[in-house]
């Protein structure tokens, strides 16, 4: 499916990180990429990260999935929704629907959340911290938003769900299926299912926190030191008053962390791969044995189309000349030349063939092996 009565030009300049926009149905022919009950059967699974939110007497009650099967049909008639987490990375149809959005690029994009509600559910009105692209998959259901929130905005008291105390709608639409709700960070808003069998799908990005890129690469980089990498001061001179930290010291002192902090391919390399480690490492594509060169030179013999695994995160950083820096599920892959090539094109598009030149190269064909047997890359063979 693609997004035809869309601008992305005008949505960039007026729109991404700034304020909402209700895009009416913009796709050639939508159709609704899940099916309720596939949805309800994932939820039910170990490992797939789900939430089941009752609304009773005005107040909301979660439950953490996995769900129990027989949970479904003891929800009786009250308002009720299911949330399930990275859906994109167990369904294929709905990893499809991130490809119109790829205007964003692929390290700020996170997944795709489904949710199911009966009329009435909802999860309550409350802010994110990411843009999202909430996208009306069946059913109808009323969107209202207000203003911006932080930190300092009032919560209920509420011991598992962070829900406004005081969400004051400024603007609501009802959105029906195919039609897109954008929602930059920290737009405080509230969907309530005016139907049964409403489904939205919620693709969602993700932008690091200063606290996070200071807190963990400062936690990586410290990994590499050695204790004796420590304050010296060889040129010492008696101080009046022994009490004053010195400007000289202070200098050093401070030089010794922007200076570690200034390392910029340091950095690169550390964000490149934390930026690309899974959110969930358990869905696995890696062979029982590993391949060799040779056996994935036949399996690409045939024109196989090979696919980037859903879970899995793919970006790159150019280098001087033609060579990049591969990031995919944590590791980082140097590449130039035709595997450099091919890093590229494997980060633009989510499934590719892999020219006779490009397997005879025996660098390309070791970045493709090792993505296969770390579970990255994957191709479809006859059962
Ligand atoms: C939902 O799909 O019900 C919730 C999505 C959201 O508000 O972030
Ligand atoms: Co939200």
């Amino acid at each position: 499916m693609d997004l035809t009565t869309f601008d992305t030009a005008t949505f960039l300049s007026d729109y991404w990180q700034k304020k909402p926009l209700l895009i009416r149905n913009p796709w050639n022919s939508w159709c609704n990429p899940l099916d309720p009950d596939d949805l309800a059967g994932l939820a039910c699974e170990d490992g797939v990260e789900s939430r089941l939110i009752e609304l009773a007497a005005g107040d909301w009650l979660l439950e953490h999935g996995p769900v129990a099967e027989e949970r479904f049909s003891e929800l009786g008639g009250k308002p009720w929704t299911l949330l399930v987490q990275a859906v994109d990375h167990y369904v294929t149809e709905v990893s499809a629907l991130i490809e119109p959005f790829r205007f964003v690029p692929n390290w700020r994009i996170d997944d795709v959340m489904v949710s199911y509600a009966t009329q009435g559910g909802g999860v309550g009105p409350h802010f994110d911290q990411y843009d999202v692209f909430l996208v009306q998959g069946l059913g109808r259901r009323r969107w209202q938003i207000g203003g911006l929130c932080d930190d300092a905005s009032r919560l209920r008291e509420h011991q598992d769900l962070r829900l406004l105390a005081d969400f004051e709608p400024v603007e609501e639409w009802i959105l029906e299926p195919g039609d897109i709700l954008y929602l930059p960070p920290r737009v405080a808003h509230d969907g309530v299912a005016l139907s049964d069998d409403c489904m939205t799908y919620s693709i969602g990005f993700r932008a690091p926190s200063r606290a996070d890129l200071l807190g963990n690469w400062t936690d990586d980089l410290l990994e590499e030191m050695p204790e004796e990498d420590r304050y010296a001061d060889p040129g010492l001179q008696a101080q009046s008053n022994p009490g004053e930290i010195s400007t000289e010291a202070l200098g050093a002192l401070h030089g010794m962390v922007t200076a570690a902090l200034a390392d910029r391919d340091a950095f690169t390399r550390w964000f490149g791969r934390y930026n690309s480690t899974r959110k969930y490492p358990d869905l696995d594509w890696a062979p029982e044995t590993p391949l060799s060169a040779e056996d994935l030179r036949d399996l690409l013999a045939e024109d196989a189309l090979v696919s980037r695994n859903p879970a899995s995160r793919f970006s790159f950083v150019r280098q001087g000349g033609q060579s990049v820096w591969l990031f995919v599920d944590g590791e980082c892959f140097e590449c130039s030349g035709a595997s450099a090539a091919l890093a590229e094109r494997m980060c633009a598009v989510p499934d590719f063939v892999v020219e006779d030149d490009v397997a005879q190269d025996d660098q390309a064909l070791d970045l493709l092996v090792r993505l296969f047997n770390q579970g990255s890359l994957g191709v479809e063979t006859e059962e």
